[in-house]
């Protein structure tokens, strides 16, 4: 698996999809910037998005709302007292952790040792075994997963502000050691707050404290009248946006999985109090759904529904996605009940209501809300679709199955020589092509390395322009996933791109 992610992390640099930001100066620690062919997948991605959340629904609407907001905002919505991780230093080593990370990794550590443990006896007995019917039968490795089960269920509870003590005490208790250098000389634990603090404005007595948002949905909810009444929205509708957020995380890792800048892409639907839960259930339908149209296999995602919810929420659930690392949060789904429209209406001093013409009375709505990380699902895209595949011929080729509607390029205009006027018709196609789409040509080296290239760039489909082309205007079609070739008129192709990628 760390095999797996190692490539991915390289893979994606080799083929210009993310590079290290700033890296001329070493980069700059969790900040990455997206390459050419980065850029193209995220922007598709989001388009796909869009299409989905957007387009396809008629009471939805989109906005695109700045990144500065009144810094009461953050007071209103409760980041400005509660949106805080729990922090704890090494007083030897000097380094500082996320203390529910320390938690969990040990708590992760005891799933590798029972994991380990059914390998060994898979081995053993030559056979596989469910995991569950081994924990089932064997004691020594139920105990494990039982201390594993309490550890993290402890942590869940401990985790609010005044219970902090209890998370070192945890620590303490199992005695965790520093990562780097094995001290268990640890402090308290403190909360430490996420948002990135700025200035605006130039003379120093008039500069105003402002926050870098840490999610866009304050966006959404100040905006949320002048919407509705602009656009005449009847409830139950929805508003959506995509944009940067910050978050000064301390443990910043996993490549993109988490970063201190990265890109949310969030829709609040606001209905009737009393509705809520029948739109949380349809929502999470509506999403999984979104995710599995893509076709990464249903195996790789799960709901983790929340058993502790915040201040805010009457449910929550996350879509996970098996990431190189494991199952690991993808998408949030909340019920954010009327919390975040009153605190703005306490706040703001201005009403925030939504007159119900059917039911002849005005009230505060209640929000669903759907929140994904763009570079998140950059990473599930991207770490699915790299595959290293044993052909039959013995050989291997390392492939890109990127969903052909998020490719970069959907297709490689290809002359199979570079002489006989095949560059020309080859270059003829691509200005036709590139009207529609994203096409490249390309005429360096034999035919099958360049094949292997925009396997490995993810490239639905090659296009080879050869001799037989000169005399019938037919060209080869080659197919990425399966490698076959089709020929077809040079005429057709269009046509069949645009279906094949669903565009
Ligand atoms: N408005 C709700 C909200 O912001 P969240 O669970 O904090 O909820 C939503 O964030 C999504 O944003 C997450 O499911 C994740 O995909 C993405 N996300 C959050 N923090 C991130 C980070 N540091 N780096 C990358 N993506 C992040």
């Amino acid at each position: 698996q760390d095999e797996h992610f190692k490539k991915v992390i390289s893979h994606a640099k080799e083929y210009g999809y993310i590079f290290p930001s700033s890296e001329i100066y070493d980069g700059l620690s969790a900040v990455y910037d997206y390459a050419q062919n980065g850029a193209e997948l995220k922007k598709n991605i989001r388009e796909y998005w869009w299409k989905a959340m957007v387009q396809m629904h008629e009471n939805i609407v989109g906005i695109d709302a700045a990144i500065f907001m009144h810094p009461t905002t953050w007071k209103a919505s409760g980041h400005v007292d509660a949106f805080n991780d729990p922090l704890i230093d090494n007083k030897d080593s000097k380094k500082r952790y996320r203390a529910d990370v320390l938690v969990e990794d040990y708590a992760a550590k005891i799933e590798a040792k029972i994991d380990k443990e059914v390998a060994k006896a898979e081995k053993r007995f030559g056979e596989t075994f469910d995991k569950e019917q081994f924990l089932a039968t064997n004691g020594r490795v139920k105990d494990y997963q039982e201390k594993a089960d309490t550890i993290l269920k402890r942590l869940g509870r401990s985790l609010e502000k005044e219970d902090l003590a209890d998370v070192k005490a945890l620590i303490e208790e199992l005695g965790i050691a520093d990562p780097e250098t094995g001290s268990k000389n640890w402090t308290d634990v403190k909360q430490f707050n996420l948002m990135f603090g700025t200035k605006l404005g130039a003379s120093a007595d008039s500069a105003m404290d402002l926050y870098l948002r840490p999610e866009t949905a304050q966006g959404i909810f100040v905006n949320f009248l002048n919407v509705q009444k602009t656009g005449r929205m009847k409830i139950p509708f929805g508003i959506a946006q995509t944009g940067k957020a910050f978050r000064n995380e301390i443990v910043a890792r996993q490549f993109i999985f988490r970063q201190r800048e990265f890109e949310q892409m969030e829709m609040q639907f606001f209905v009737r109090p009393g509705e809520q839960k029948k739109w949380y259930d349809s929502w999470k339908e509506n999403r999984m759904k979104w995710h599995l149209s893509l076709g990464m296999g249903e195996e790789n995602y799960r709901f983790h529904d929340h058993e502790k919810l915040a201040h805010y929420a009457d449910a929550a659930t996350d879509i996970e996605f098996k990431f190189p690392f494991g199952f690991k949060e993808l998408e949030g789904i909340h019920s954010r009940t009327d919390f975040d429209l009153s605190k703005h209406e306490e706040f703001s001093g201005k009403k925030l209501q939504y007159f119900d013409p059917e039911l002849n009375e005005s009230y505060v709505p209640y929000v669903v809300e759907t929140s994904i990380g763009l570079d998140r699902m950059f990473l599930a895209v991207f770490s699915n679709s790299l595959q290293d595949e044993e052909l039959e011929n013995g050989t291997s080729r390392i492939v890109l199955k990127i969903p052909a509607v998020l490719a970069p390029y959907k297709a490689a205009v290809l002359p199979l020589v570079k002489k006989d006027g095949l560059p020309e018709i080859a270059r003829k196609i691509v200005d036709d092509l590139k009207w529609d789409f994203m096409v490249k040509y390309d005429d360096k080296d034999a035919v099958g390395r360049r094949y292997r290239r925009q396997d490995a760039a993810g490239t639905p489909f090659c296009i080879t322009v050869d001799h037989q082309t000169l005399e019938d205007h037919t060209v080869t079609m080659r197919h990425r996933d399966t490698m076959e070739q089709q020929r077809v008129a040079i005429e057709e192709l269009r046509g069949i791109v645009l279906k094949e990628t669903d565009m």
